[in-house]
């Protein structure tokens, strides 16, 4: 099983880098490492489990966070609306995204950063993703608020992106341009 010992932190190549497309249909190795994943975050939701193995809670995780380069993460949470998201993802791809913005007011973390950043993180509101799921299904998603937050953070990871690279240095707390903030625990 996956334990923090194998998250790989801020600083790690793997997540500077942009990770390489998933053959399809994916490789037995690949099928398990984002099962695996998957697993992780459920894990990591449960307090027994996360006790026992000193877990982080988190809410997504993405390969370069392993130090596996692939365009692939999973994501396990649910909504203020009481919708589940709880799935792995090879290859995902936004193919329309809004043009009004959300954030989180209480900032993003990150499970390969293990120190508070504060800042509002500017996503966009809505997005539409393609991707191939852990069933091997070809799946097009429709996100909005919290999800769509969530997603783009992990799909930032496929792309050498921290979330605090989207944090204005000047002012941190500056409202992004043409957004309304939507509101959830912190995620990682
Ligand atoms: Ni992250």
């Amino acid at each position: 099983m996956i334990t923090m010992k194998d998250i790989v932190l801020e600083g790690h190549p793997a997540l500077e880098q942009v990770a390489e497309e998933v053959g399809m249909p994916p490789s037995n190795e690949d099928e398990q490492t984002l099962k695996q994943m998957l697993q992780f975050i459920k894990n990591s939701q449960d307090e027994t489990i996360a006790e026992k193995y000193n877990l982080r809670a988190g809410v997504g995780l993405a390969a370069p966070q392993l130090g596996i380069t692939k365009r692939m993460f999973a994501v396990h949470f649910e909504d203020l609306n009481g919708n589940v998201y709880s799935d792995g993802y090879y290859n995902p791809k936004i193919i329309s995204h809004s043009v009004e913005k959300t954030f989180l007011s209480s900032g993003e973390g990150c499970l390969s950063v293990n120190r508070e950043v504060p800042g509002y993180v500017p996503r966009y509101a809505r997005i539409t993703m393609t991707a191939t799921n852990l069933a091997g299904e070809k799946v097009k998603l429709r996100l909005k608020g919290y999800a769509a937050v969530v997603y783009q953070h992990e799909l930032d990871h496929l792309n050498g992106i921290m979330f605090y690279e989207h944090i204005d240095k000047q002012d941190p707390f500056n409202q992004p341009e043409n957004a309304t903030p939507c509101d959830l625990p912190a995620i990682d």
